[in-house]
């Protein structure tokens, strides 16, 4: 076995200064600056690196540290070391601004050129747009027009985009065609918060390192592949986005797609972020889209309403949290039936759901095999017990790893079978280092490396694939909800979904603790 020890570290990332627009927000004090300190802590920022929050907050420089010191003390805790902290804290400034006036880029642009010049740093610029989505086409343009994207004598400029990335397939492809005003699509890297996962980059190296896999992933070996993100909270304190976004727009065509492509894509001929991304794009076009009259049979939409946690307990309906209106029908909840038309998956449905409030916290995929012949066992006791199918599972998170279903003789001088699961651990091989999967992306976009980002054709073709849901659903208004309680597995027309397939859920579990 190899030594993860023994792994070649990764060199720092060249220097530059990141700009956050939204330097106050949300975003910026619970995922950014974490895993700026994690990266700095891990010796992958050049110690030149420099970063200039914007926001409209009216503050300075000191004041904006000060208030860092805040916020890392309460999204580090424990991790948070002071002279780790005070040596990355040493290299941010503030800059107030108005995302919507020329006049704050102006500044800006003069702002860049004095940091670049006092730290003797070359001009290379990360732009990342960790504000409410209406800013993004705005933000690109004024910095197309303070000259701020333009990309020369070697200099880069690169724009970072969070999600959601529109609310349908017109206005993700009105905000691409903004966005390409200002910067050209090399420069662009749309955030999937998925991708930066190391369990789902994990997908591709177990299916294409591992001479075993390729061969039995397609349909003459897979009969099915579940896809599930279940959560167990609620809407938060976020009913303002998600009461006009859903569970659909929020969580289908951004990560349960991304998840979709990596488990189906073909190997690309490189690891290279447009060979990799062509492959994704493909699959995805290749995607059947669901006619109007299949949405009402292979789409379910459902809405919690108050029930328990697992810990019983109790929690509101979705209609009954702060800012939900008391006769909301916002789907809290999706499951999905999609075929992909390839040689690869021919008839070899996947099923995708995903919703709040469910009975644990689950984020995994199952593939799940055809069932061996079994003539050698018709006449005992085996065939009675019906051979349960191998399932493969890829577990995204908690627990993160790979468990394998199989069947094994028990023990007892009869032939009897009994299924049984290997599991492979993350935490047991390479350890627990907290993240927050954020990390890797920042440093990618540091390095000008695009594998982990969608593409303009990756984001529209997700969107193309939800959109025909979306019209159905917008015309006809759901009658039953809420239809699952709180701490449930969803609503029973999900169960049907694939019990019509003569087919059922996983029921997810987490691996067993050694
Ligand atoms: C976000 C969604 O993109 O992903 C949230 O807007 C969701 O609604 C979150 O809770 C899930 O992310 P994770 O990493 O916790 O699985």
């Amino acid at each position: 076995m190899s030594d993860p020890a023994a792994t070649p570290r990764a060199e720092p990332a060249p220097p530059g200064v990141m700009v956050i627009f939204g330097a106050h927000g949300d975003l910026t004090k619970r995922k950014l600056f974490p895993a700026l300190y994690y990266l700095a802590r891990d010796g992958l920022l050049d110690p030149r690196f420099t970063l200039l929050g914007v926001d409209h907050v009216d503050s300075d420089t000191d004041a904006y540290r000060a208030y860092l010191d805040e916020t890392m003390a309460e999204f580090l805790g424990d991790a948070l070391s002071a002279d780790r902290w005070a040596a990355l804290r040493e290299r941010v400034h503030y800059l107030r601004g108005d995302f919507l006036q020329d006049e704050s880029f102006r500044e800006l642009a003069q702002r860049l050129a004095e940091i670049t010049d006092v730290e003797e740093i070359p001009d290379d610029y990360l732009f990342y747009m960790a504000t409410p989505p209406r800013f993004f086409g705005e933000i690109a343009l004024r910095l197309g027009q303070a000259g701020l994207a333009r990309e020369a004598d070697g200099r880069w400029r690169r724009l970072v985009v969070e999600k959601p990335f529109g609310s349908d397939l017109q206005s993700a492809r009105a905000l691409n065609a903004t966005l390409h005003e200002a910067f050209d699509e090399s420069q662009i890297y749309r955030i999937d918060h998925y991708l930066g996962k190391e369990t789902v980059q994990n997908i591709l190296m177990y299916r294409l390192a591992n001479s075993t896999v390729e061969p039995i992933w397609n349909h003459r070996y897979i009969d099915h592949v579940q896809i599930t993100v279940a959560e167990t909270v609620g809407v938060e304190n976020r009913a303002g986005y998600y009461e006009h976004a859903g569970a659909l727009r929020d969580m289908v065509p951004n990560h349960l797609l991304a998840l979709l492509s990596i488990v189906a894509m073909e190997p690309a001929n490189a690891l290279d972020g447009e060979a990799i991304r062509d492959e994704q794009a493909k699959v995805l076009n290749s995607v059947r889209p669901l006619e109007p009259e299949e949405v009402l049979t292979q789409a379910v939409r459902g809405q919690y309403g108050p029930g328990h946690l697992a810990d019983g307990t109790p929690v509101p309906g979705y209609r009954e949290e702060p800012g939900v209106a008391p006769d909301s029908n916002t789907e809290t909840y999706v499951a999905m039936k999609l075929m992909i038309d390839s040689w690869r998956w021919a008839c070899v449905p996947f099923y995708l759901r995903t919703g709040k409030r469910m009975r644990g916290r689950y984020t995994e995929i199952a593939v799940q095999f055809k069932h061996a012949p079994n003539m050698m066992f018709k006449d005992s006791l085996v065939r009675r017990a019906n051979i349960p199918p191998n399932v493969l599972i890829l577990r995204i998170q908690p627990d993160e790893g790979i468990g394998m279903c199989f069947n094994a003789k028990v023990p007892n001088p009869m032939p009897q079978l009994s299924q049984v699961e290997m599991d492979f651990n993350y935490a047991d091989y390479f350890g627990q280092a907290p993240t927050t999967g954020y990390e890797t992306l920042i440093y990618d976009c540091l390095c000008g490396d695009p594998t982990l980002f969608k593409r303009a054709d990756v984001i529209e073709a997700g969107w193309s694939l939800v959109e025909p849901v979306l019209d159905v659903w917008r015309a006809l208004p759901p009658r039953n909800f809420p239809n699952y309680p709180a701490g449930g597995w969803g609503p029973q027309e999900a169960e049907r979904l694939v019990h019509a397939d003569g087919r059922g859920w996983r029921k997810c579990a987490h691996a067993k603790k050694r």
